[in-house]
């Protein structure tokens, strides 16, 4: 980090260009709702549910705050972020990974992120407007937060993404249960009976959230910037070391209690779509909040019946991808597109379509895709004339081009994630599947596997038909364009001359020939 930066224009700008108020301004109205008018606290979860767009509240709750919800929750806002479409976003992110990360960190006044401080008995978690999001959880939950902690083994910077359960003005529960980086870190203070500085920001750019859902042996600060494309400015916390993306729009600055996983935290609506149940975990103490003068608040989506528009499965759609990217790189020479659809959370059904070179490699790509994420259970690979992205288009491949005494893999007794309703209680392992739906290696050539499409009539022209099909066997199409035909009855007509003198023959995949002699 460089501590000694002039004030730096291009720095300035970016300070403003990633901070999400400014993502959300540059959404049209196919994108984003924007709602004028009050509402309640109470009413925010319903306004979110299945809304496809993202939204903007600007009057929330008896302070008015403003708060934005759904922000990741579409691939092609997703894409928009790194500047892409839907079909590129993965591989602009695979790309950017490779990114030489710059970080620049500036002092107190140049962030925007510390305008305002409250330390001390002005502390008051309850002043934000967290909303409550599902019938059955356990209280108020702050979703959007992204975490960073300082890993003393290495020194890096860890980043994720953890939802914070309010229990008063200075206390929150945190969910620190599944394996985790942060869950390693934390674990190893507090078997020496130490707190963890642990420091979150609220109201990010989707970009810092694809960032920070990756998990990756890198210092991960340097991830968003490479993910940015451009330097990252970084702030000290007040209150510890941990330094932040300076332009976000609020930092909750605290520790985790040294007693480990001592309290009762949940239920919650959780990534697969069910809710998730009690669970003895940390406490979080904060011993600051400091935010923008215009500070917009953030919420995310994450659990119900409609994952495919929540942030959560876009969001871990994208890691997903990239992670079985990484590993079919290595396992396969010509992956052609990977997409974990997200209706089922971005993870449990992975589709992928590849070229093979060699026989075998659809199954190869199964086993690389099943093992390179605990949380990919079923995967789908095709040839690259299937669309991953269509729904019909994977429903017509796995009609047509599956048999399940060939095409199917199922393999048990793997680590998958125990918050999986369809396991037995209490099992931490279960079978994973893969579907082959490619044809079978060198023989996808038949006419009965081609597909119809309608006539080009785009053959050569030629001087007569008979002269035509001495060139060689013609699809009647092919005939149409020799004769410059755009109609097709007199083709017929001719064809049935011919076939009196001098004779015509069908070969097997039914073009016409004319008889030997
Ligand atoms: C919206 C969202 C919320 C998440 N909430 C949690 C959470 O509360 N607890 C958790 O362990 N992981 C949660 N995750 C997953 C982690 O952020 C993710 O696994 C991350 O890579 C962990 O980072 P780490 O291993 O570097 O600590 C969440 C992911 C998303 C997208």
């Amino acid at each position: 980090m460089d501590m000694t930066q002039p004030p730096d224009p291009q720095l300035s700008d970016d300070l403003e260009r990633f901070r999400l108020r400014n993502f959300l301004a540059g959404l049209g109205a196919d994108e984003i709702e924007i709602r004028e008018q009050p509402i309640d606290l109470a009413d925010v979860a319903a306004a979110l549910e299945a809304n496809p767009k993202a939204v903007w509240f600007k009057s929330v709750g008896p302070e008015r705050a403003e708060l934005a919800g759904n922000v990741a929750g579409s691939r092609a806002r997703l894409a928009r972020a790194f500047g892409a479409t839907p079909q590129t976003v993965l591989a602009e992110v695979v790309r950017r990974l490779g990114n030489p990360p710059e970080i620049i960190e500036v002092p107190r006044e140049r962030a925007p992120a510390q305008a305002i401080v409250a330390t001390g008995d002005a502390i008051d978690m309850t002043a934000l407007p967290v909303h409550l999001q599902h019938e059955a959880d356990g209280g108020l939950y702050i979703s959007a937060a992204i975490d960073f902690a300082i890993d003393a083994k290495v020194g890096w910077t860890n980043v994720g993404m953890r939802r914070l359960m309010l229990r008063g003005r200075a206390e929150t529960g945190i969910d620190l249960v599944s394996p985790s980086d942060l869950r390693a870190i934390y674990l190893e203070a507090a078997a020496r009976g130490q707190t963890l500085p642990l420091s979150f920001t609220i109201g990010a750019n989707p970009i810092d959230m694809v960032a920070a859902t990756m998990r990756l042996p890198v210092n991960e600060l340097g991830l968003v910037a490479s993910l940015r494309a451009a330097p990252l400015a970084v702030v000290k916390c007040i209150t510890n070391d941990i330094r932040v993306p300076a332009d976000a729009e609020y930092v909750i600055e605290g520790f985790l209690d040294a007693r480990g996983h001592v309290e009762d935290e949940g239920p919650y609506g959780e990534f697969l779509g069910y809710y998730g149940g009690v669970k003895r975990n940390p406490l979080f103490h904060v011993t600051a909040i400091t935010r923008r003068r215009d500070a917009l608040f953030q919420t995310v989506s994450i659990g119900g019946r409609h994952m495919d528009t929540t942030d959560s499965a876009q969001l871990v759609a994208l890691r997903t991808e990239a992670t079985v990217w990484r590993a079919l790189e290595t396992a396969v020479r010509e992956p052609i597109a990977v997409y974990a659809t997200t209706a089922t959370g971005g993870m449990f059904n992975l589709r992928i379509a590849l070229r093979q070179r060699v026989p075998g490699e659809a199954r190869n790509a199964i086993l690389a895709a099943l093992g390179s994420l605990a949380n990919v259970k079923h995967v789908f690979v095709v040839d690259p004339d299937i669309d991953i992205f269509s729904d019909a288009q994977m429903d017509w491949a796995l009609a047509t081009r599956f048999q399940a005494d060939r095409g199917l893999i199922v393999e048990t007794g793997l680590r998958t994630l125990p918050l999986d309703p369809s396991l037995p209680d209490g099992a931490r392992i279960g079978a994973k599947a893969g579907f082959d739906l490619t044809w079978p290696f060198g023989q996808g050539e038949r006419l009965e596997r081609s597909i119809p499409e309608p006539p080009a009539l785009s053959g050569a022209r030629f001087s007569s038909l008979e002269a035509a099909l001495q060139h060689g066997p013609k699809y009647f199409s092919e005939l149409m364009a020799a004769a410059g035909s755009r109609d097709g009855r007199e083709i017929v007509l001719a064809l049935d001359a011919l076939r009196r003198a001098p004779g015509l023959d069908r070969d097997a995949r039914g073009r016409y020939v004319l008889k030997p002699g």
